[in-house]
């Protein structure tokens, strides 16, 4: 099979890296892809969202499935594009229509959907231009710090978590007034949880499903979950406090009636379903929804995937992903992210990334490159995403820790220490 990946980050070089395991694989393709995926597949100039250009490159290319990292393209509806062209409508895409891309692309829709369908989560309230009032008595009404959401998609932005009752107000309005452009003219104010994150992955093809494995991501910059959130600077796999009974909570309370809602609302769901949770004392409330795998956490979970994925995914696609197999090793996964100095502020690109041939004994998955001739540059945020197995989380990460030494480009940065939370 021929199989086309959309995006350019760490979490498409890993489902290039997994993809490209399974014997079901011919040819595999990445669009727009980075240095990492060019050594696996080929790399089509092309960006996520011109679905017009990705169309020719299926055709012309005979890819038989498509698989898509990023919500972007779900959002804007790439699924749908495929569905309504008489010629590409067989050809299987991963990821959901506009419709199931709701679940991440509105925060409204999102909590709706979870409180129909009985799913815990925070207590909310939804504000527009026409009810701030009201979403000023709300504020008034839940205990400090107060958490406020765009609506809309918004870079990993959208969310501030404010401590000030009259701070929290001024953002309010601030927001509707278009601090996060038109994402933010719905703003939902949410109760704040406290307890630990971690991030839970579900395969459907809407019918039936699988639970991959866990993982805990590190959204902030800083040592000691310190600094500016980014879009993540490690993943570990699997997470101690998601325990069976644990995970048999989130199953009962959250995927099942995830899953039995969207084949109730008549949303046809083939993809990646992304729980971001909270255990608040041992109970799961649902933070988010997302319509992809997570990235790092991508990096982290393909590692522990023993199955072949393309059969899975052909399960996906097929609406029989029951009678397939889903085999977890039960070692540990760590990604460690080597970011641009500066990140998540101004940094510079271009930065060649030198002895990556030293790596051993881990995998280096690319997140922000690329290549001119032979030389790998940088060419983003989040550069690398070193990643690796092993017994326990200690030797994985001293594992990880020990390649990234040996790494070096100018001004790189990463956390040292990972796990911190976790021991
Ligand atoms: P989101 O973009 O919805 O994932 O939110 C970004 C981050 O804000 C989450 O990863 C949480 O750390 C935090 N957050 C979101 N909602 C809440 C909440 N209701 N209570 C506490 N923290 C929250
Ligand atoms: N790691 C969080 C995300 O992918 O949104």
């Amino acid at each position: 099979m021929n199989i086309l990946i959309i995006g350019s980050g760490g979490r498409e070089h890993a489902f290039a890296w997994k993809l490209k395991q399974s014997s079901k694989l011919d040819k595999l393709f990445i669009a727009p892809g980075n240095a990492g995926t060019a050594a696996l597949g080929q790399n089509l100039a092309i960006d996520t969202t011109d679905f017009s250009a990705i169309r020719g490159a299926v055709l012309e290319n005979r890819i038989q499935m498509v698989v898509v990292g990023p919500e972007i393209p779900l959002v804007a509806g790439i699924h749908d594009f495929f569905l309504a062209d008489a010629q590409l409508k067989k050809i299987p895409v991963i990821g959901p229509g506009s419709q199931g891309a709701r679940l991440e692309g509105s925060k409204e829709f999102a909590k709706e959907f979870m409180v129909r369908n009985g799913i815990p989560t925070a207590k909310y309230f939804t504000v527009h231009q026409g009810n701030l009032d009201q979403g000023i008595e709300f504020l008034k009404s839940v205990q400090a710090p107060y958490v406020l959401k765009a609506d809309g998609l918004a870079a990993g932005k959208g969310v501030l978590i404010i401590e000030h009752l009259h701070e929290a107000i001024h953002s309010l309005e601030e927001m509707l007034n278009g601090l996060f452009g038109s994402a933010s003219s719905t703003v939902v104010i949410e109760e704040f949880l406290s307890g630990v994150e971690c991030s839970v992955f579900v395969l459907t093809d809407g019918i039936h499903y699988k639970i991959l494995p866990e993982a805990k991501d590190y959204k902030r910059i800083g040592e000691g979950d310190t600094g500016l959130n980014t879009g993540g600077m490690g993943a570990i796999s699997p997470v101690p406090f998601a325990t069976p009974d644990f995970m048999r909570k989130v199953e009962e309370r959250m995927v099942v009636p995830t899953i039995r809602g969207l084949r109730k609302e008549k949303i046809d769901f083939k993809g990646f379903i992304f729980l971001g949770l909270m255990s608040c004392e041992g109970e799961p409330y649902l933070i988010e929804y997302n319509v992809r795998m997570g990235d790092p956490e991508t990096e982290a979970v393909m590692m522990r995937i023993q199955s072949d994925l393309v059969d899975l995914l052909e399960g996906v696609a097929e609406g029989n992903l029951d009678e397939k197999n889903l085999v977890i090793d039960s070692r540990t996964a760590v990604t460690v992210v080597v970011v641009a100095g500066g990140y998540p502020g101004n940094y510079e690109k271009g930065k060649k990334i030198k002895h990556l041939g030293s790596v051993e004994d881990s995998v280096v998955f690319h997140a922000g490159t690329k290549l001119e001739g032979e030389t790998v540059l940088t060419n983003g945020g989040r550069v690398l995403a070193v990643s690796s197995l092993a017994d326990s989380m200690d030797e994985a990460l001293a594992l990880s820790y020990k390649n990234t030494d040996k790494i070096f480009f100018d001004s790189m940065y990463y956390r040292t220490d990972l796990g911190f939370d976790l021991k």
